[in-house]
């Protein structure tokens, strides 16, 4: 078994519109174990943490903006498999286009923010969640 773990986050637009609940339905139906969670409001600093891979492109500061426009839910998850697993129930990252049956594909809106509000976040390697874990959580 690749047990692993994940950082998941229920972004800001996600919290505001009422979807965690919905969210960690879906992660909790696929067998996924929440080791940890809790509301998080980051400071700027953590969030460049986070987002360093991101930093000089043009949709970075906006970004920065809306993750600090409100609360999100960080989660601790375990699981076989839960990296690659969270990222395909979460769906690809431009929520018009994310498949239906998808969190993305089912909650995200085209609110004309290009891709911004994507309701969640999921690690996307082995190496970005140990690293994101400690951002979030150590
Ligand atoms: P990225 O790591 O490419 O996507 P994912 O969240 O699917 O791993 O981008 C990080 C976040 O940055 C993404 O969830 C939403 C935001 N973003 C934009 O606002 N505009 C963009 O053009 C891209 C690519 C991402
Ligand atoms: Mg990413």
């Amino acid at each position: 078994m690749a047990t692993e773990q994940t950082l998941v986050l229920v972004k800001p637009d996600g919290v505001a519109r009422g979807l965690t609940g919905a969210i960690l339905a879906r992660i909790e139906a696929k067998g996924y174990a929440l080791v940890d969670i809790r509301l998080v409001e980051p400071e700027r600093a953590l969030l460049e943490q986070h987002y360093a891979e991101h930093e000089g492109k043009p949709f970075y500061e906006p970004l920065l903006d809306f993750m600090m426009s409100g609360p999100s839910v960080a989660i601790r998850l375990a699981g076989n498999r839960v990296i690659e697993g969270f990222r395909s129930l979460a769906g690809t990252t431009d929520p018009t286009t994310a498949a239906p049956g998808t969190i993305r594909g089912d909650f995200g809106r085209d609110w004309g923010l290009a891709v911004q509000q994507n309701l969640v976040h999921g690690s996307d390697s082995p190496e970005s969640a140990a690293r994101e874990l400690g951002i979030w959580f150590d």
